[in-house]
């Protein structure tokens, strides 16, 4: 447990110098879940999975919401603060170079890290975030310049709408972070062609990175 977080530290076979995916499942996921796609999307990076430490009827998440697509605010505004703290924390634990800490979320852990991107981004070098919505209305658009910013998203996704996803990489890049966004027809589901898409992304940035 670091900072109130069960989770999984995975070092990769390059050794901890090489960047970390920060693995942040979807709700009612574990700490377990995204390590095949974390593989998958780059095979060489150390493996940083919290597990969400918020119930909601037994499914874990990463911060409270009121109803599907409806979140708590303030404990939205907490958390992403505590999931700052954990990287802090797990960078010194894991002796992880800071600045190459890259988030990879699904759904509601696309959403904390979306959050986190924008209220503190310092914390990530990069973020792959997989049906992500925009998680709170932004007063102050943050200067994002070096950040990359991966989106993929379901044109038929019935729980995050398409012009919430398209809403939130518009903010990111008035920002100007470089923001990539994959359109695919199906649903909330992961699927196979954003991972891969989503490694393409990666493998073409990997010296920036
Ligand atoms: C969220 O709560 O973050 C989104 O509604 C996605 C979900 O986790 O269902």
């Amino acid at each position: 447990m670091l900072e109130g977080y069960d989770h999984r530290f995975v070092l990769g076979p390059a050794g901890n110098e090489a960047p970390t995916l920060l693995l942040l499942h979807g709700t009612g996921g574990d700490e377990n879940d995204l390590l095949p796609l974390g593989r998958l999307i780059l095979p060489e990076a150390n493996m940083l999975s919290p597990r969400g430490n918020v119930p909601e009827n037994g499914m874990n998440r990463f911060f409270r919401r009121l109803a599907e697509g409806v979140f708590d605010q303030e404990d939205l505004r907490r958390r992403t603060e505590d999931l700052g703290r954990f990287i802090d924390t797990a960078a010194v634990r894991y002796g992880l170079d800071r600045e190459r800490i890259i988030a990879v979320g699904y759904s509601n852990g696309a959403n904390i890290a979306a959050s986190l991107l924008l209220r503190r981004p310092s914390a990530l070098r990069a973020a792959i975030l997989l049906h992500a919505m925009l998680p709170f209305e932004v007063e102050a658009v943050p200067d994002l310049t070096g950040k990359a910013v991966f989106l993929a998203a379901g044109r038929n996704d019935p729980i995050v709408q398409p012009e919430n996803t398209q809403r939130l990489a518009d903010l990111l890049r008035s920002g100007n972070a470089d923001v990539s966004l994959y359109w695919h027809d199906a649903g909330h589901s992961l699927t196979r062609d954003e991972a891969t898409a989503a490694r393409d992304w990666i493998a073409a940035r990997s010296a920036d990175l």
